[in-house]
């Protein structure tokens, strides 16, 4: 049985939006729109597996959302929503907590760096993550999932239990007339130049929004002047850029610098080297400093902008949690008579 394509994605509410958000994957999410259905999440529920402020969480549900409108995501043509308002995520998450095994949990990097040494003070929520991401795409039976490289692993965890879910219910599957799969097995789609933004403080660390230096990331609300010191202060080594990429490959800060520079510009690290290959830093920073305000200044001015009307925001995501519901329950539906509960 071929699915229907289709593709889900989602943004924890957690503060601090960058850079590394967008080129990883807010980008390719208005990119997708043209080719696919798209429903893109604001995850609330997987920003409370780590304490959040009540008032700042709700504050960040819309910032998020504000961002998906501000990067050009039409809400009509598609669905935004926060995971919270369609309650078949969490139940679907029950489901699947019965169909991982600790062993496939305990192998997940994320939690082990979120939870760091004190593991036994650690949410159970955080531990389970994993599993209601599974639930948030396979409730839709999303077939592509566009992310970062750091979800690379939770990908295939979700695969994994698709496959489960299908192979433990096979008989009943087939009894309900779904042919032999009832989920898609989830391809992530992780491509480009800046699969991994790094920070500008350290070319070996991820960009994060919980990082506590400011400087080491670009906030989508940066105005262009912050912009322009943090690119200018950014950390490189002290020789020009060089022609190739597998020189490149071995200079992680000019590496992080070319490669978004090549993501804002929709071209290769490749053609960035042609370009600049035998430049000082100096010539190259000043250049990206153009090209990202360029970008993101528009982005962060209509975010400003839409932030401040609350009563649109949230009628965006009633409007999108109405629709994306009526998607969900008919998967929940499905999956309760695969697995034998009764219901209404
Ligand atoms: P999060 O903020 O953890 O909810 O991440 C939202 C999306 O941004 C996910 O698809 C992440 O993989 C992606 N992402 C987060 N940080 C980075 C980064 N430094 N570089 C590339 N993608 C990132
Ligand atoms: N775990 C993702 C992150 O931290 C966010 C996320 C939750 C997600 N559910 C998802 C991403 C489903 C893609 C699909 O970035």
């Amino acid at each position: 049985m071929a699915f229907k394509e289709r593709v889900f994605s989602g943004v924890q509410p957690t503060g601090n939006l960058h850079l590394g958000n967008y080129l990883g994957a807010i980008k390719k999410f208005v990119e997708l729109q043209d080719s696919h259905d798209c429903i893109y999440c604001v995850v609330d529920l997987h920003a409370i597996t780590v304490w959040q402020e009540p008032a700042e969480l709700t504050h960040n549900i819309r910032e998020v959302t504000a961002a998906f409108l501000a990067c050009g995501i039409d809400p009509k043509k598609h669905i935004i929503f926060n995971q919270s308002q369609v309650a078949e995520h969490a139940e679907l998450a029950w489901i699947f907590n019965c169909i991982a095994r600790l062993g496939w949990l305990n192998r997940m990097t994320q939690f082990k760096e979120k939870a760091g040494k004190d593991r036994e003070n650690a949410s159970v929520g955080l531990y389970a993550y994993p599993n209601l991401m599974a639930a948030d795409i396979l409730v839709y039976r999303a077939t592509h999932v566009p992310v970062g490289d750091d979800q690379k692993q939770h990908l295939e965890l979700a695969r994994d239990i698709a496959q489960k879910f299908n192979n433990d219910f096979a008989s009943s599957i087939a009894g309900h007339g779904f042919g032999d799969a009832f989920f898609p097995l989830p391809e992530p789609l992780i491509q480009g130049p800046a699969t991994r933004v790094m920070s500008l403080r350290d070319g070996t660390k991820k960009m994060s929004k919980s990082d506590a230096s400011d400087q080491s990331r670009i906030n989508l609300t940066d105005d262009a002047e912050t912009i322009a010191l943090k690119v200018r202060r950014a950390k490189t080594d002290p020789h020009p850029l060089p022609g190739d990429e597998k020189e490149l490959a071995e200079r992680p800060e000019a590496d992080n610098l070319v490669g978004i520079f090549a993501a804002l510009k929709g071209i290769s690290k490749g053609a960035v080297l042609n370009e600049f290959g035998g430049a000082q830093f100096s010539a190259f920073k000043a250049a990206l400093v153009e090209l990202a305000v360029a970008k993101l200044g528009p982005i962060g001015a209509e975010m400003k902008r839409i932030i401040d009307d609350k009563a649109y925001i949230d009628s965006i995501l009633a409007d999108g949690s109405a629709r994306a519901q009526v998607m969900a329950a008919e998967t929940m539906k499905s999956v309760k008579d695969i697995v034998g509960l009764v219901r209404r």
